[in-house]
């Protein structure tokens, strides 16, 4: 599967100042996931003991939020893909910064992980403001194609969250076809404000910030991994 993957975004932005780039050579080593080994065990690396849930944020951008919920929630892990460099040597320094010993960092496309985790390994996962390439001919780029959606409907556990979110009305539209139609999750929204809020345990993430200022509407679709 892996060589017929490609990741239409980018992997590079501005140059890093030398501060960041020698923080990501030092520290990124000891922080990057390593699908070779068992998820959870290799958070006792850092942790005091084993994580009770594990969490996944699919194109964490600057890593304000995994940071975030990782700082609320230390007997849980937390792991982040993000091919883009920049953003993994944000996240770098929010985990340095916060003293955070419960986050792992796959610096690449998630796909190139899905594959190696057991079923039912994770309590969540999240796929934020995900880039929303609107036109028909780029559909098969999007974030939720069948093989992530059915990749992640086998990794989170029964009665485990899926939290997508957009502020762009085409995203918006096949975020929420996608994991309605798919048989593994249910959504569980009962009035607007369920959508139209953020969850309480969520930071407004930079694409979240951008959006409002530039008057879009970010929405929230909270979906449940479906039992049995
Ligand atoms: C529009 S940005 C949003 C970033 C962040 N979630 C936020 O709200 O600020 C979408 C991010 O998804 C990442 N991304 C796209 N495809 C990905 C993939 N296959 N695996 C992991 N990350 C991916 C991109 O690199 C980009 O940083």
């Amino acid at each position: 599967m892996a060589e017929k993957l490609q990741f239409y975004g980018r992997r590079k932005g501005r140059p890093l100042r030398r501060t960041m780039r020698e923080m990501l050579e030092t520290r990124l080593p000891a922080l990057r996931f390593d699908p070779d080994r068992d998820p959870i065990s290799q958070f006792a690396d850092t942790m005091a003991g084993r994580p009770e849930e594990l969490f996944l944020e699919i194109g964490f951008g600057g890593g304000e939020n995994l940071a975030a919920i990782a700082a609320a929630r230390p007997e849980a892990g937390f792991i982040g893909a993000e091919p883009f460099i920049n953003g993994v040597a944000s996240l770098v320094r929010h985990v340095e910064q916060g003293g955070l010993a419960n986050v792992r960092i796959w610096d690449d496309d998630v796909r190139l992980i899905l594959d190696s985790m057991a079923d039912a390994t994770l309590a969540g996962a999240y796929v934020l403001f995900p880039d929303p390439w609107p036109k028909r001919r780029h559909a098969a780029r999007r974030i939720l194609h069948p093989m992530v959606l059915d990749g992640l409907a086998r990794l989170i556990r029964p009665g485990g969250s899926l939290v997508l979110a957009s502020d762009h009305p085409v995203a918006k539209s096949w975020l929420l076809q996608a994991a309605c139609a798919h048989p593994g999750f249910i959504w569980t929204a009962r009035r607007p404000g369920d959508w139209r809020n953020r969850p309480d345990d969520l930071v407004p993430t930079r694409y979240m910030k951008k959006a409002e200022r530039e008057d879009r509407v970010p929405n929230w679709f909270l979906f449940q991994r479906r039992h049995g």
